[in-house]
């Protein structure tokens, strides 16, 4: 019998506590977490207990973990977007297979440099592309694999980010801001890149996109809104970004969603809650924050056969999903994976059968994908087969897609994405 793999957690906020480190608890057969590099004391000490971490295998931040010899097999990176790289090329360079939280990095340049250092050292470096191991994703995948639709011949595929997601990340929160963080295309929408690319089997050609931030402006602020929601908003009753409301900091009403009343880290009580929106981010007027990021912007590809997409990101969606069409010459798939509605795959042969297929989200995070993608972590380190492995290599693909998105976006040409994929 195999040991468990040994692992070090670098951030223990949402993904780190809340994605991976139950996996381990749930199968200490397979990956066990011996070490913690965390600068919030709270979360270190909650960490190391959950995890029975001694304390000189806590550390406040990943420099200092990796100051000493290397702690274990494997680093689990769950920082945010901007110390991804630097924090990744170091643990690699130290011996370190690592598990890093997508996006890969900020730029183009580091993406690269991400994928280099893995390769030069010669270890595992997994992106974490979760719906790649969502039961729906997979079953969408054998579908257009198996040859059942006939040649696919165009896709449609959408993202539709909730009104309250978006505000929350992406106007009031850590991705609102460019210079901050990253385009949104790469954010939020690498992982559906992944997916078009890792279905239909091959990168694309070519790609043009158009977007733009249309409503989450000044300009568009209701007459008299404060700064704050907590200052006394006239429109309070009739705004659905009203941050008391989505955050449970009324009281007798719960949150509109539980991660985001966490990441708002007010407590529990909706007193608590309130006084924590005075201060933080995401009490602020979503008209009035120093956001920059687009909240909708399509991009059109064509990849080899000619098959043709149109994806679609937008933050003004009533329930948070994806939606898909896939069209082959014997046949249409119709794909919904979005919140609150069965996961369900739908093909209608042409002139024929309907089959309606319902795949099983599994009870992890992203439709089953966080336990999935760990199992198949887990599952490389020891060398065995396992599901939809991927590689570092691999994952740059959508994020060169993201990237070059953003360039024909800005510039308003076509990119040819041999000849981007030459620049790097
Ligand atoms: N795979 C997915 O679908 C998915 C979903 C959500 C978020 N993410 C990504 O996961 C990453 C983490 O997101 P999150 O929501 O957990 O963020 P978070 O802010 O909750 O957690 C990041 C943690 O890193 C810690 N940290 C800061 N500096 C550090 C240092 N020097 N050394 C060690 N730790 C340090 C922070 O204190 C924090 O606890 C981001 O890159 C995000 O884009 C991925």
């Amino acid at each position: 019998m195999s040991h468990p793999i040994e692992a070090l957690m670098i951030g223990a906020g949402g993904r780190g506590m809340y994605a991976y480190g139950p996996y381990a608890l749930a199968h200490p057969d397979e990956i066990r977490m011996v070490a913690v590099a965390e600068p919030d004391d709270a979360r270190r000490a909650r960490f190391a207990q959950l995890h029975g971490i001694p304390p000189e295998r806590q550390f406040k931040t990943w420099q200092d973990a990796l100051a000493r010899p290397q702690l274990a097999q494997a680093a689990l990176n769950c920082t945010q977007d901007q110390m991804h790289a630097h924090s990744t090329v170091a643990l690699l360079e130290a011996g370190y297979d690592v598990l890093l939280e997508k996006p890969m990095a900020t730029t183009l340049t580091d993406c690269v440099r991400l994928v280099r250092a893995a390769e030069a050292h010669n270890r595992i470096l997994q992106i974490c592309h979760v719906l790649r191991f969502t039961a729906f994703f997979s079953a969408l995948y054998d579908i257009v694999n198996s040859g059942r639709l006939g040649r696919v011949v165009t896709v449609d595929h959408r993202e539709n980010v909730s009104y309250w997601h978006m505000s929350h990340s992406f106007v009031r929160g850590h991705w609102r801001n460019e210079g901050l963080s990253s385009p949104m295309i790469l954010a939020k929408c690498c992982h559906d890149l992944d997916i078009l690319f890792w279905t239909i089997g091959r990168p694309a050609r070519r790609l043009s996109s158009f977007g733009a931030l249309t409503h989450y402006r000044a300009e568009n602020a209701p007459a008299g809104a404060p700064l704050r929601c907590t200052d006394g908003c006239p429109v309070e009753q009739e705004c659905p970004w009203y941050a008391p409301l989505l955050y449970g900091a009324v009281e007798g009403l719960p949150p509109r969603s539980e991660w985001i009343a966490r990441a708002l880290g007010g407590g529990d009580t909706a007193q608590s809650r309130w006084e924590a929106l005075k201060t933080s981010p995401y009490g602020r007027c979503v008209y009035h924050c120093d956001n920059d990021v687009v909240d909708h912007q399509v991009i059109l590809m064509d990849f080899p056969g000619d098959v043709t997409v149109t994806f679609t990101m937008h933050g003004h969606s009533d329930t948070e999903g994806r939606t898909m069409r896939w069209d082959g010459t014997r046949a249409t798939l119709y794909g919904d994976f979005s919140d609150g509605r069965p996961h369900e795959l739908r093909i209608h042969e042409h002139g024929g059968a309907v089959e309606v297929i319902r795949p099983e989200a599994g009870a992890s995070g992203h439709g089953g994908g966080d336990d999935g993608l760990m199992r198949t972590f887990v599952r490389t380190l020891r060398g065995e087969p396992a599901d939809h492995q991927t590689t570092a290599r691999a994952s740059l693909e959508s994020h060169l897609m993201a990237f070059a998105a953003e360039q024909s976006r800005r510039s308003g040409q076509t990119v040819d994405m041999d000849a981007f994929r030459r620049l790097t």
